[in-house]
């Protein structure tokens, strides 16, 4: 079993006090165990206090949502190099922005601005529940990668991180069954070596998200296929973040 890595998204929750605590107590709680990487993405306002409290061997950072370019007058907005030296990482593209209205081309230049200051995306994808019903997945995902990694080359590629999410199984409790969640995997990696070739899909991490929980964690972990999990709910709770990173660090040999 190759080296695993877990992503909390801890949405628009938690004040600076509320994620400095947050951060004391995965610190407490988690060990450090090289071959788990694990990510957390506290609100845009977190990013430097949990930077100052969390324990840099153990943890590393991620951004939830930047602009698209680098400075200018964009009231609100943060950018890719305003968060280096704090993030490794960023989310792009999360279903609950493209419902805000985020579309395929501002992702993909999102995407643009993060391999730009040298920020691994984790593009997250997926399908809504009509669409599953139309059997219309595999399309989703084939198309929603295309169109997001339109500014992307080969030799970026192994920056990457695709977070498989099926709209449907987020904050819902509704999970999707690990055996669904291995064909998509498969369509992604797929897709990507059409697109870029070989060498670069086999360096990009896919990561399934929804509904993930310490009770159904393992189901996904202990497949080969899934190289990790995007967790957005249990995440800021210490104690099942936790229960999810020892089930990925007790997997991994
Ligand atoms: P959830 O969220 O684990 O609460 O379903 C996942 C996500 O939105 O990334």
């Amino acid at each position: 079993m190759s080296k695993k890595l877990i992503v909390g998204n801890w949405k628009m929750h938690l004040s600076p006090s509320e994620a400095t605590l947050l951060a004391q107590r995965l610190n407490q709680k988690i060990d450090h165990d090289p071959k788990v990487e694990i990510v957390l993405c506290p609100p845009a306002i977190d990013l430097m206090p949990v930077h100052k409290e969390m324990n840099a061997q153990k943890f590393k950072l991620g951004a939830q949502n930047i602009h698209y370019r680098d400075e200018g007058a964009f009231t609100g907005e943060i950018s890719a190099p305003m968060i280096k030296g704090l993030a490794d990482y960023v989310i792009v593209g999360h279903s609950e922005r493209r419902a805000m209205g985020e579309d395929d081309k501002t992702i993909a230049e999102k995407i643009a601005a993060a391999v730009r200051s040298n920020i691994s995306p984790i593009l997250c994808i997926g399908e809504g529940l009509n669409e599953r019903h139309h059997e219309l997945t595999k399309k989703v995902v084939m198309d929603q990668l295309e169109a997001n990694l339109a500014m992307i080359t080969a030799g970026e590629m192994h920056k990457f991180v695709i977070a498989y999410e099926p709209v449907w199984a987020i904050g819902s409790g509704d999970f999707a069954k690990p055996n669904d969640v291995i064909q998509v995997v498969l369509w992604i990696r797929h897709t990507i070596e059409e697109l870029y070739g070989e060498a670069a899909s086999s360096k990009v991490r896919i990561l399934y998200g929804g509904s993930v929980d310490p009770d159904n964690a393992k189901s996904y972990l202990s497949l080969d296929y899934i190289d990790g999990l995007l967790v957005g709910g249990a995440s800021i709770n210490y104690e099942k973040f936790a229960s999810i990173v020892k089930t990925a660090q007790d997997i991994v040999e």
